[in-house]
Formats: C-alpha cells, structure tokens, sequence
C-alpha cells in the first residue's frame, strides 16, 4: 500500500431525486451497487486507504461493503461537499500524502483517467489538481475560472454572474490536494454563498490566493464524468457501463449476436469462442467457460459452467454448477444445490435442485429432480418426479449408476434404486430397490372386450 495516498469518497448525500428507499450509492449498476465503481477506480490508481463519507442510512450502505477495508466517516447533516471532507479529517490526521476526492455518485470515472490526473499533479507539484470537463450545457455544475494554467476559483451556478455562466468548463467534483494544505483551508471554509453551504469548491480559490498552484485538467470523455441523480442518468450510466463490459469480453474473444442485448454483470468471467445469443444475462458472481453457446432468454444467476455447454433458450440458472459439455434447455429450470458433473443432458420443462447428477446422465424432459443424488448413466424418462417433500420435510433420494427410469415415474423419498435397475414406466416407487432388478408398480391392465360398443351404440 503507498502511504502516500489516500482517497476520500462522498457519499452523504440524499439522492432525493432518485425517489428511493435505497441510498442511492447503493443502486446497482451491471449487478454492482453504484459506490463500488468510483472505490475500484481509485484501487486501480494505486489509492489503497479509502475513506467513505456517508450520512443517509449509512448502516445499509456499510453491510453491503463489509468485506472491503474502508473507514467509514459519518456526516450526520449535509452541510456541504467541504463539511463533508472535514467530517474526514479525524480519521485521516496525521496524514501528509496526496488526497484523492470523489464522489459515490460519479460511476463512470476509469482507474486510468485516476491514474494520469495522479502524474499531472504530481509534475505540476501542484496543492490542488481538479479534474474539469467541457460541457456542451454547463448548467448546474461550478465554472472553472482561469488564468492560464492557474485556476484562480470554482464558482457554484448559483453563485455565478451571467458572464461566468457562459463559461463551458465545469468542476466535475473530482480533486487532488495536498492533504496538509486542504485540511488547514478547510478550518477557514464559511457559509457565505447562495446555498448557505460549506463548499469544497473555496479551498480551491484559497489555495490560488496563497499563491499555491492550482491546475484543472480536461476529462477527454466526458460521459466519465457524469453524476447520477436521477433514474433516467442511472439506466445511461448502466449503458455505458454495459458497454464497456460487453466490449472487454469480444476483445478477449467472445461473440456477441446483439451486444446491445446482452447484460453481463461486471465481475462475471466469460470464456473464449463463447458466444451469447440476444436477450442473454449473466448475472452475480457467474463464471462461463469457453466455446459455449447461450440461447436468447437464458438466466444465469452465481453458476459456473464449463467448456463446451449448449444453454438453450428461456432456461434458467441459479447457484448451479454445470460440468462440461452439457445440454441444458430449452426451457429448463436449475435451482440452487444443482451439479452436473459432466455431459449430462436436461431438457425442457426438467426442474432441478439440490440435485447432483453423475457424468452422462440425462432427463430429456418433463422432470422435477429434487434432494436428489443420481450416479452415471442414468436414464429419466419423461414425467418422472422425486416427491422430496411431505408436506413438513425434505427426503433424499438416491439412484445409483446405469438406472433406466421408464416414464412417469415417482420416487416417494426417503428411497434409494440401487445401480443397474429399471423401473418400469407409470410406477410410483416406495421401497428400496436392489442393484440389478425391475421395479413395477402398477396395477395390471383390464381389457373389457365390446365394452364401447354396448355403452355407446353407433349413432344411425
Ligand atoms: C458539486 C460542486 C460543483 C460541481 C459538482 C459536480 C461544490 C460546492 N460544488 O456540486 O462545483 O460541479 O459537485 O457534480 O462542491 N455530499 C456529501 N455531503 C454533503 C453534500 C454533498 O457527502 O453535505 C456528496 C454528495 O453525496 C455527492 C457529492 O458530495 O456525492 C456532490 O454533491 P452534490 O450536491 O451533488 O454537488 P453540488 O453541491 O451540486
Ligand atoms: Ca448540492
């Protein structure tokens, strides 16, 4: 970790106009809560101490993150972005490096633009860089007023006259500072502007005054910049973010029919010559293998699935593992607690869960396997059912290797066919089964000869 610096993110703010139960860093985009984007991109530019500054429903927004080191700053009012890095300050005393500031909402910044804003300020030797973006409507954010490379202020909207209004260069509320030099001009920060609010933005005019350098370097993209406020931003950032994603897989070789249409959640891994059909998603912690084929429709939610898979269309996927060269679908339902060791093959309408099925064994169709551990080999036919529950437990059943299962068959669980067996088709089997044996349950067919002759006479 490179003590020399560290990141403070702001995250406080209520998003009230996301009309939300959930804070809005919280929103998920491509599967990811929104706050997760801006702390990887400053992981990726070597910023490894993290601060979060948050105030609305903090504690939700710490549980989602608890697997991550980060200190956790609450704002209990919002009084202002510069009230906000001074609720940091406590947790971050002592410290002389180079502070990154971002903020929660601001999802489509990349490590990389990080990374060259970290090495301008660092030749500049500059006591603040700020990270500016030419805006075709400027209206909203703060104007960069310069002087050549210096920048002497920020001037809120709000604040601003009708010539700085004009001004295109915007603040996108991304800094670096000297961390001695922000935390000594904060203490001097007042009230005194439209909003009434402590603004992050007078450190910056402080620090021209005091004849420190102060730089602004120019977004090249300034998508990357944009803040999320509302719904309509957060579905354009999940397009970018979509695309992104959906661009980084076909370089690395997988095929997309209709990118557009793909959702693949970012962490989700996807192997080469893979190719995904339209209306696919891939969704959590997910891992394809390669030279797979993902049918339209297919859902696929915390699964692995090996080389060589065919996901055939509307199936259905969720906490799974499927071995290699499998057949799944269409229209197949994989519960959690599903294994498919290897070229098995599960057709449509078979539902599946805690059920693990040996290499080679096959349910074409027509199935529910549940509670279930089933060998290789293993041939359902169609209509076959494990009746796992009665009504207060879940029971096991077993089938050992090389078993024939005729169609419409039950297994009343707890039972167990040993290897080898066949049951016959329309039995409902209760008992054990030995290897090597028939199993039939059902009773003898009648044939009552002219029977519909004499109930139902011919008409003339
Ligand atoms: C701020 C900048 C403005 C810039 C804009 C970019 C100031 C005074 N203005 O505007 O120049 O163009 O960002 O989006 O800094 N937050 C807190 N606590 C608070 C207030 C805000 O944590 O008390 C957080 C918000 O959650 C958000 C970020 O700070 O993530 C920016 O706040 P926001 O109100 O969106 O920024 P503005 O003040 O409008
Ligand atoms: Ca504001």
């Amino acid at each position: 970790m490179d003590k020399h610096l560290a990141a403070v993110i702001l995250a406080a703010g209520k998003g009230t106009r996301m009309k939300s139960a959930l804070p809005k860093v919280l929103h998920p985009i491509c599967g990811q809560p929104m706050l997760h984007y801006p702390l990887q991109a400053a992981r990726q530019a070597g910023f490894e101490r993290l601060c979060v500054v948050i105030g609305h429903q903090s504690e939700r927004v710490r549980e989602h993150f608890a697997d991550s080191e980060i200190d956790w700053v609450e704002q209990r009012e919002q009084l202002g972005t510069g009230h906000a890095l001074m609720c940091a300050a406590e947790s971050l005393a002592g410290f002389s490096g180079t502070l990154l500031l971002l903020c929660g909402d601001v999802p489509l910044l990349e490590g990389d633009t990080l990374e060259s804003l970290l090495a301008f300020h660092r030749d500049e030797q500059a006591a603040v860089t700020v990270l500016t973006a030419e805006m075709p409507n400027p209206s909203g954010y703060g104007r960069i007023i310069r002087e050549g490379e210096q920048v002497l202020k920020i001037v809120e909207e709000k604040d601003a006259s009708e010539q700085q209004k004009r001004i295109g260069e915007i603040n996108t509320g991304t800094y670096l500072f000297a961390a001695e030099f922000v935390f000594s001009a904060l203490q001097n920060l007042n009230t005194d502007n439209a909003q009434g609010e402590y603004y992050l933005t007078d450190v910056v005019a402080a620090a021209a005054a005091a004849g420190k350098r102060v730089r602004g370097v120019c977004v090249n993209e300034p998508s990357e910049v944009m803040g999320i406020n509302d719904r309509c931003q957060l579905a354009e950032a999940e397009a970018v973010m979509r695309w992104r994603l959906n661009s980084a897989l076909m370089r690395d070789g997988v095929s997309m029919i209709d990118p557009t249409t793909v959702y693949v959640d970012a962490g989700v891994q996807v192997g080469a010559d893979t190719v995904l059909h339209p209306n696919v998603q891939l969704r959590g912690k997910t891992r394809i293998g390669a030279g797979c084929i993902v049918e339209t429709g297919v859902v696929v939610v915390d699964s692995s699935v090996a080389d060589g898979c065919q996901l055939k269309a509307g199936s259905a996927i969720e906490e799974a593992q499927i071995g290699p060269t499998c057949k799944v679908g269409p229209m197949a339902h994989l519960r959690p607690g599903t294994v498919l060791t290897g070229n098995n093959k599960i057709g449509n309408f078979v539902e599946t869960k805690k059920a693990l099925l040996g290499e080679g064994s096959q349910s074409s169709h027509l199935t529910y396997i549940g509670d279930a551990e089933v060998g290789r080999n293993v041939n359902f036919g169609c209509g076959t059912i494990t009746c796992n529950y009665d009504g207060a437990q879940k029971h096991q059943t077993t089938i050992e290797d090389d078993v024939f299962i005729g169609s419409d068959v039950q297994f009343v669980a707890p039972v167990k066919i040993g290897r080898n067996s066949l049951i016959g088709a329309g039995s409902t089997i209760t008992k054990d089964v030995p290897a090597d044996s028939l199993a039939i349950s059902r009773a003898e067919q009648k044939n009552i000869e002219g029977w519909a002759l004499r109930k139902k006479p011919k008409k003339s």
